[in-house]
């Protein structure tokens, strides 16, 4: 971990015991007495920070380190490079352990909530939600975290990619809601480009809008572009032409999953929400083989999926596209490709409880889809064993090989959500197929 032609400092991060071991050890007795408690007291806080803001801070913290002329600079170099090989968990983590605490390059739980991931060059990126203590990490109090690894397993810390702002006025405020980021690399642009479920701050999850932006270097920093409904004054392609028409139901549809009944008018949200765009709340995005990038969401007050198409620089729509499965009430889709198909896992709709996951498949993206079923199998299938997908991770270099990702969702304490990665079975009959593991690799069979 952590090559990338970075300098040794970059690449890890030593604890603030070692470094005040290290700093004593190497300045002898002239140095113990000028290393006073507060500085020991302030540089525990500067390390604290740079566990919250990333380099920066650490960077300031060695910065004050080098400070100290007390510190004969030779041996405060062999110090750095003991307690760097101390500290540099590289290889730590041997095996996926679905629902554990997964501890960074810090020895941190990953904070990579509701992720997804984008793989360049050798390295993975995971980009996800992070929380805070308490109920209010529901809330995003901070922005879109990022990690990278080349094994998968061992997470270098690279900070906040996508920060909330401190703007009363910007859409993605402090305290807003900002779910399931998830990261693209535009061939066309260059550019790195991150969508995500946005509710503006204090009106719950009314607002329904999706938010994008972008960035020069994978991890960052993203600047917010917009945040909007999608398509608006667009039909979908696979809408019947005689259906095509503006106009509200007198009753409108009681906005509840189980007031969505069989012959209630399926038409209604979307036809509510022609003219202004067409909500989207739980979302990820795909890029097919021939680069064309595809937003798939759960939309109509969560009751219908759309699959909407992105412009060549991936930062609009071109107003294609489909809906599925009107009124099934499908969360959390999660979306690969194997073998020319389509393959998709999605969630029922129950808040931040879990309920069980279903599989469908397409041969085309904007074509037909069909519903598999649940694939969770064993004790805990109900449910997919506690969690909600989040993404599907083709593993590069191994073919057939993916990872179904999800969270367990720990509402009363967000920050302490787990992570229930799954290897993603193929059965001979068509179907996807998830068993429960406690810990498992890559190399099992
Ligand atoms: C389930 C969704 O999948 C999550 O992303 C989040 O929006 C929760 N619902 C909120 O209850």
């Amino acid at each position: 971990m952590g090559g990338r032609g970075r300098s040794a400092l970059e690449t890890a991060r030593p604890g603030p015991i070692e470094m005040i071991t290290m700093a004593s050890g190497c300045g002898g007795a002239a140095s113990r007495r000028s290393f006073s408690v507060v500085r020991i007291g302030r540089f525990v806080r500067q390390w604290e920070a740079s566990r919250e803001t990333g380099l920066d801070s650490a960077v300031v913290f060695w910065e004050d380190v080098c400070a100290m002329r007390w510190i004969p600079a030779s041996v405060c170099v062999l110090a750095v490079a003991g307690a760097l090989a101390q500290d540099v968990p590289a290889g730590v983590v041997s095996a996926f352990e679905p629902g554990a605490v997964w501890r960074d390059d810090h020895g941190v739980h990953v904070n990579a909530h509701g992720g997804g991931i984008l793989y360049e060059q050798g390295m993975y990126y995971w980009y996800g939600e992070h929380k805070v203590a308490g109920a209010a990490g529901n809330y995003a109090q901070v922005g879109v975290h990022c990690y990278s690894s080349r094994d998968l397993l061992n997470w270098r810390d690279e900070g906040i990619a996508l920060a909330v702002s401190d703007d009363p006025e910007s859409p993605i405020a402090r305290g807003c809601i900002l779910e399931r980021p998830k990261v693209v690399k535009c061939p066309a642009t260059g550019k790195y480009v991150m969508w995500f479920h946005l509710e503006l701050k204090g009106k719950g999850y009314s607002s329904a809008l999706s938010g994008v932006a972008v960035a020069d270097g994978p991890t960052g920093p993203f600047r917010f572009m917009r945040a909007g409904r999608i398509n608006p004054g667009k039909w979908p392609l696979n809408l019947p032409e005689e259906e095509q028409r503006v106009e509200l139901s007198p009753v409108m549809p009681v906005l509840t999953r189980s007031a969505y009944r069989e012959g209630d008018d399926r038409l209604a949200f979307l036809r509510r929400d022609w003219a202004g765009g067409q909500m989207a709340r739980d979302m990820t995005i795909f890029v097919d083989d021939d680069g064309t990038a595809y937003h798939i969401y759960a939309s109509e007050e969560n009751s219908t999926l759309h699959i909407a198409e992105l412009t060549t620089d991936y930062t609009a729509h071109t107003g294609r596209y489909v809906r599925l499965f009107p009124g099934r009430f499908h969360e959390a889709p999660a979306i690969c490709k194997r073998g020319g198909r389509y393959y998709m896992v999605t969630s029922g709709c129950t808040g931040w409880a879990p309920n069980a996951a279903r599989s469908m498949v397409a041969d085309a993206m904007l074509g037909e889809w069909r519903e598999l079923g649940n694939p969770c199998v064993g004790e805990g299938a109900e449910r997919t064993f506690g969690a909600q997908g989040t993404f599907i991770l083709p593993v590069q270099g191994r073919p057939d090989t993916y990872i179904f990702m999800a969270d367990a969702w720990r509402p009363a304490n967000a920050i302490d959500g787990r992570y229930v990665w799954l290897p993603l079975q193929f059965t001979e009959d068509g179907a996807l197929r998830l068993e429960m593991c406690k810990s498992w690799t890559l190399d099992d069979d």
